[in-house]
């Protein structure tokens, strides 16, 4: 499939993308400095930066950090230790997109904060490894938000994952809660995301005046892990692995 292989190529430059990043995370780095980074390696690989000039987003990456829950725009602010940031990239390769993010310790974090990153990815994990034919929609958030209340956190509702191809966001949207054995089955050939945002505490969110950084109401902590993967006839496939086994931190690099 034309699909398949050009989504393969670009979630794979978009998964290297973030394998660099996890060397130059550290304490006293900038948003921009990981922006740079991305920006440069994007079109090293002879791709584009999907969100760059995406309605107007400034950046070529977003880096969400502590209780940004999404859509942070990388600036002049010193990354300390102890912070938690998410980096999403998205890449765009001959005509096909891959979108992936993924959790950074910065220096040593709290042991809440390192719990409710692990809990974001274990609940990623445990929505894809359901992924055939035969599932439905509503099973994915259901097997995320389940996992996730259980650890005493909260699943976003303002944002999903979403249906990527030739175009970056497209139907059907991916609800990380939801209910069991409700909504459409996903069929053979179906390239999505699934991206839950998870709360320490309410799942409340808010924009700011930016019109573009998410954060929790709260002010608490916010994680995120996002993979782009494909309904196959055996299963699923995942567009967007680390080919490094740097898939959620820590990274011992
Ligand atoms: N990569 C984000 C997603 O997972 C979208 C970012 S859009 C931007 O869908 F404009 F904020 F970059
Ligand atoms: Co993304
Ligand atoms: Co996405």
């Amino acid at each position: 499939l034309e699909s398949f292989n050009k989504t393969r190529v670009a979630g794979s430059i978009a998964a290297q993308a973030l394998d660099e990043v996890a060397k130059i995370v550290k304490p006293g780095i900038l948003t921009s400095e990981i922006d740079e980074l991305c920006y440069n390696f994007i079109n090293d690989n002879g791709a584009y930066s999907a969100p760059l000039f995406y309605r107007g987003f400034p950046k070529s990456c977003c880096t969400s950090s502590n209780h940004v829950v999404c859509h942070g725009i990388p600036n002049e602010k010193i990354l300390k230790d102890g912070d938690i940031v998410n980096v999403d990239v998205t890449v765009w390769k001959d005509g096909w997109h891959g979108d992936t993010s993924r959790m950074f310790f910065v220096g040593e974090p709290s042991v809440k904060a390192k719990k409710l990153v692990e809990t974001t990815y274990e609940s990623m994990m445990k929505a894809i490894k359901i992924l055939n034919k035969e599932t439905q929609l509503g099973d994915i958030g259901s097997t995320i938000q389940t996992f996730v209340e259980k650890k005493g956190f909260s699943v976003v509702k303002d944002f999903c994952g979403h249906g990527i191809g030739k175009t970056f966001h497209k139907e059907p949207n991916i609800l990380h809660y939801g209910n069991k054995g409700t909504g459409p089955k996903l069929e053979v050939g179906m390239i999505f995301t699934i991206e839950p945002m998870i709360n320490e505490g309410s799942f409340e969110t808010k924009i700011l005046n930016d019109g573009w950084t998410a954060v929790s109401k709260d002010k608490k902590l916010s994680a995120q892990f996002e993979h782009t993967v494909g309904i196959t006839e055996e299963g699923y496939e995942i567009f967007t692995q680390s080919k490094k086994g740097l898939d959620s931190p820590p990274y011992s690099i």
